[in-house]
């Protein structure tokens, strides 16, 4: 079925994740232009020629450093002047809590400030678009391996559901995102690499991509993360605070 907004340029943040490089092949497969953006405009350059190598796709790239308040502004402009109607922020940091202040404005302010952006510039020129965030099922429960990561996904998460319930009715679409462990620089050394938990990026890409062009809310990627953190969501905080989780 053909949907204007994936025919439309889609524009891809934190370009250089193994998941969004995957997200954006697939995209580049169908002939879709991207705007990818990231901090690393060396690395970014290189995701996009091998896409345009191999698919001989519209890629543009333009610099984007999610630490820096109002960089989101700069970048809505510009993706919207590239004809964007679809976004997907993939960008995030995993660190520790004296990175409290840092990994909130990278996971979650800098999103908020780049979607607030672009739906007022979308609005004024009546364009409709589908905006989905990359959070984490770490935001679903704080356990105390990486609570203060996880504090910054749940606030990611909040903002995304109050932004879908703003947007509802003005026609555009907003999706979270959550995938469990997958296979990248985030995980590494802290996931076991055989664990049978730990998805492939291109697997997530695949799920995200259905996302995007269905009907989902919230995708829970690979699916049995839902079924999970139902169970994690639903112990008692009497017994959850006794476990190591
Ligand atoms: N891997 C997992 O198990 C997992 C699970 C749940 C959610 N996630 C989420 O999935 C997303 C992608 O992560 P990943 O696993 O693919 O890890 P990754 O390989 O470390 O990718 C993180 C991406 O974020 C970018 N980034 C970091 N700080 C930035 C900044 N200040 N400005 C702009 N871009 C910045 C990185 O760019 P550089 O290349 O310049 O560093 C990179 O492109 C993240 O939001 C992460 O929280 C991952």
């Amino acid at each position: 079925m053909s949907n204007p907004n994936f025919e439309a340029p889609i524009l891809i943040t934190g370009a250089t994740s193994p998941i969004a490089a995957a997200y954006a092949t697939i995209c580049a497969a169908r002939g879709q232009g991207i705007l990818l953006a990231g901090r690393n405009v060396i690395e970014v350059e290189r995701v996009a020629q091998d896409l345009r190598v191999r698919h001989g796709a519209m890629i543009s790239v333009v610099a984007y450093d999610a630490a820096k308040p109002g960089s989101g502004l700069t970048l809505a402009q510009q993706a919207l002047d590239a004809g964007v109607k679809s976004a997907i922020a993939f960008h995030g940091i995993m660190e520790g809590k004296n990175a409290f202040h840092s990994m909130m404005q990278v996971n979650c302010l800098s999103v908020a400030e780049l979607f607030e952006e672009l739906l007022t510039l979308a609005d004024k020129e009546n364009r409709k678009l589908v905006l989905a965030g990359v959070s984490s099922v770490a935001g679903d429960r704080g356990r105390q391996s990486n609570y203060p990561y996880g504090a910054t996904k749940a606030a990611l998460n909040a903002y995304l559901s109050g932004l879908r319930n703003r947007t509802h009715l003005s026609g555009h679409r907003v999706i979270t995102v959550k995938p469990g462990f997958v296979r990248t620089r985030m995980t590494e050394g802290k996931v076991s690499p055989t664990s049978p938990l730990l998805a492939e990026p291109a697997k997530v890409a695949n799920d995200i991509d259905h996302a995007m062009r269905g009907t989902s809310n919230v995708l829970y990627t690979p699916w049995f993360w839902r079924g999970i953190m139902f169970v994690i969501r639903s112990i008692p905080e009497v017994i959850f605070k006794r476990l190591r989780l």
